[in-house]
């Protein structure tokens, strides 16, 4: 295809374009300019250096107490460090994962028609198509290509999935209904570690938003001057991530230096997000991450971001306030994020983050 579709002579810094014939899809032999990013955030793909993830086992965590509490552990003291681990034995078969990856791939290979129902830049909607962050609006675009849906309580809104591929709902549904579950168990052994007990976020979790960003970012012509999504973080609480292959990058808090998150069979990413940082008083700080390119093939994620009922604030618990650790944070819900989303070009390194911080 390269070259084919080559934006040569057309106006590449043309705020839209026509849908399912994005950039990102139509086999170009180069970026465009609105693609490119600025020098200093340009990926360096030669040498990438790979992180070293804590690969938590989640094997008998909940039913055997010593293995429990060990568990424990190593998830805060990830937590505490980056913000970001693997997980193993999460319980979730392969089966169900390699389902969910294929049903991503089905649902971009489909023709325009099938996925341009689904397109819009309202944030505010519960199933959306789209790519970048937000089409055209922002000053640069990246090399993505998305199709976010709500999936809690499943049942509400199954139904308002793509029915093509006719078999996407049952295989993206299966992940989405044991990948709540694993959250869940998630959350309990998080709060569990920051001494506010394994059931202090269950009522509401259950009740919480659970946006699946399903993204896929198809070659690049020249990954090297573009990116997938720019650095950031998740408003989430949690974020876990299901990925078809390399791409995504962690930032180490430590050295600052940008790290490629290991691609091994069966593990899932976790993200300690925002509202997670505000819980924990900033005990826990929010994974800042972003997804580089390649150009032979094409990647898919699944990234499930948990976060309270749409309206519900959470908060900083108030047992993690004290006179030497002043509440750092401001509440805020989920629908103050999709506020923040709609006014803010993520790109130029915003985050929602900063507007709910104390100074
Ligand atoms: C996201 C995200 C990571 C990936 O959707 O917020 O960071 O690997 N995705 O696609
Ligand atoms: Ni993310």
């Amino acid at each position: 295809m390269d070259g084919i579709f080559n934006m040569d002579g057309e106006n590449e810094s043309s705020s839209s374009f026509p849908i399912g014939k994005t950039p990102q899809e139509k086999g170009m032999s180069h970026v465009p300019k609105c693609y490119m990013v600025s020098s200093s955030q340009r990926p360096n793909l030669n040498n990438p250096e790979v992180a070293r993830v804590p690969l938590v086992d989640l094997a008998g965590m909940n039913d055997d107490s010593e293995r429990r509490s060990i568990i424990i552990q190593d998830i805060a003291e990830a937590c505490r460090r980056n913000g970001f681990f693997q997980v193993i034995n999460h319980g979730i078969s392969q089966e169900i994962l390699d389902a969910a990856i294929s049903a991503a791939f089905g649902f971009f290979d489909l023709p325009t028609e099938d996925k341009e129902k689904f397109m819009s830049n309202d944030v505010f909607k519960p199933v959306r198509y789209g790519t970048s962050l937000r089409d055209g609006e922002d000053k640069v675009q990246f090399w993505r290509v998305f199709l976010k849906h709500y999936a809690n309580p499943l049942s509400d809104w199954i139904k308002l999935w793509p029915q093509n591929p006719p078999d996407y709902r049952q295989k993206m549904g299966n992940y989405a209904e044991e990948e709540q579950k694993l959250a869940m168990n998630i959350i309990g052994l998080i709060t569990e570690g920051l001494g506010l007990g394994p059931t202090y976020l269950s009522k509401k979790w259950e009740e919480g938003v659970n946006v699946m960003a399903v993204n896929s970012y198809p070659p690049c012509p020249q990954p090297s001057l573009a990116l997938g999504l720019p650095p950031h973080s998740d408003y989430s609480i949690l974020t876990i991530v299901l990925q078809s292959s390399l791409g995504l990058e962690i930032l180490d808090s430590e050295d600052g230096q940008w790290r490629v998150v290991p691609h091994l069979k069966g593990t899932l990413e976790v993200h300690v997000g925002d509202h997670l940082e505000v819980l924990s008083n900033g005990l826990y700080k929010s994974a800042v991450h972003r997804v580089t390119l390649n150009s032979e093939k094409a990647r898919v994620s699944v990234a499930s971001l948990h976060s309270l009922g749409m309206d519900e604030k959470i908060d900083t618990a108030k047992e993690l306030v004290d006179e030497e650790h002043p509440k750092g944070y401001k509440e805020s819900s989920f629908t103050d994020f999709l506020k923040f989303l709609s006014e803010n070009d993520l790109g130029q390194g915003k985050r929602f983050l900063m507007t709910i911080k104390n100074n």
